[in-house]
């Protein structure tokens, strides 16, 4: 199957000729085929959401294990209610928040959702996203899209558009690349499918945001390093968001992981390995040896949260075989930075 690649101006889709693009994108998708496409979060892999044969598609194109359940994209807040059973006045008021944003709700399921989209599950995951390419593709196709990240599953989700072609190149018939995304780690899950709200995954909308604005909400335990218990939302259990080389943690006071890094570099050298070594700005200039690269400043978690997938992917085309990185406070957005990193790791932490 031959791939197009189609680039879309997000902020002129009042123009005909991007309208066109999208037009034929829902086509595809009202079809029963794929389409990746932005949102503010990653790149997403959209199928529609109501045909068990479309979400299929999504598994075979991602080599996806078939328990690990699909986001479905609405872009109008009435249409939560087509796909579910009871929405808890808690939920809609995060909904009323945070929508269109990074925030996926977790509620039980009708019966026009089938169960090749929930993974088997009688709950269904709901998210709008808050991008005009993906509000746009969603309201011209059936107004339910279901859409993983558009990565290769175990592998980093997309940022760019380059990064799904490199993954889904052959697979599907259609990416729309909107440019680079503007948040780069994946929606934070709040589960509102049974008693106390609970966040499953963490993400740019922080436990205290969520909190604020419904009162009490647990967070997932599976979700710690040493949990005794395996994590809720099946896709958190896989070792995830991987680069192809190993990856290592270094955690501690600064001055100690730099040192710590310079020397693991040095015998990773000295065993003739590619070594890579994941800094920020405040450190890059002090690291000896490896490939240095910057996630950004430590005083912008923000801009470590856009960067993080991508330089993961950077090493991937440098056939690195290890990488050292700091680690970061799990403060605010700090939490799902070091969720996915630590995913990304395979819990290889090293403290110092
Ligand atoms: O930001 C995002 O959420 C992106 C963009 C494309 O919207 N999508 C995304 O989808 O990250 P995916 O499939 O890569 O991750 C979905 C996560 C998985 O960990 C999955 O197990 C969990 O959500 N999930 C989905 N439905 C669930 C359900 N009914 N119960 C528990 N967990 C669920
Ligand atoms: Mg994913």
């Amino acid at each position: 199957m031959k791939t197009i690649v189609e680039k879309i101006n997000a902020e002129k889709l009042a123009d005909d000729r991007e309208m066109q693009k999208i037009r034929k994108a829902a086509r595809l998708l009202k079809e029963g085929e794929l389409v990746a496409f932005p949102t503010e979060t990653v790149y997403g892999l959209g199928a529609d959401a109501l045909n068990p044969e479309a979400s299929g598609r999504i598994y075979e194109a991602k080599g996806r294990p078939s328990d690990n359940p699909l986001i479905v994209h609405i872009a109008d807040f009435a249409d939560l209610e087509q796909i579910t059973r009871g929405i808890p006045a808690a939920a809609r008021k995060l909904g009323e928040r945070f929508w269109p944003g990074p925030l996926t709700m977790i509620f039980r399921k009708n019966n026009r959702v089938p169960l090749e989209t929930t993974g088997g599950l009688d709950t269904v995951a709901v998210r709008m996203p808050n991008h005009p390419v993906a509000l746009a593709l969603i309201q011209a196709s059936t107004g339910f899209i279901a859409a993983p990240s558009a990565n290769v599953s175990g592998r980093p989700s997309p940022t760019e558009a380059k990064h799904v072609f490199c993954d889904m190149d052959g697979r599907i018939p259609m990416i729309l690349d909107g440019g680079p995304v503007g948040i780069g780690i994946e929606s934070t899950i709040v589960d509102f499918s049974e008693g106390t709200p609970m966040i499953l995954r963490p993400g740019f909308i922080t436990k205290e945001m969520v909190g604020q604005v419904i009162g009490t909400v647990s967070m997932d335990q599976g979700l710690e390093i040493d949990a005794a218990t395996t994590p809720k939302a099946p896709g958190m259990k896989y070792r995830h968001y991987a680069p192809k080389a190993e990856l290592v943690l270094v955690k501690g006071e600064m001055s100690r992981v730099v040192l710590a890094i310079n020397r693991l570099v040095q015998e990773a050298g000295e065993q003739g390995k590619r070594v890579g070594v994941i800094g920020t700005d405040e450190t890059c200039g002090s690291y000896q040896g490896g490939i240095v690269k910057s996630i950004g400043s430590r005083k912008e978690n923000e801009k470590i949260a856009q960067h993080l997938y991508g330089v993961l992917r950077e090493f991937d085309e440098l056939d690195v075989e290890i990488i050292y990185s700091e680690s970061f406070s799990q403060e605010g957005l700090g939490q799902a930075i070091m969720n996915r990193m630590q995913k990304a790791a395979g819990h290889r932490v090293m403290e110092v």
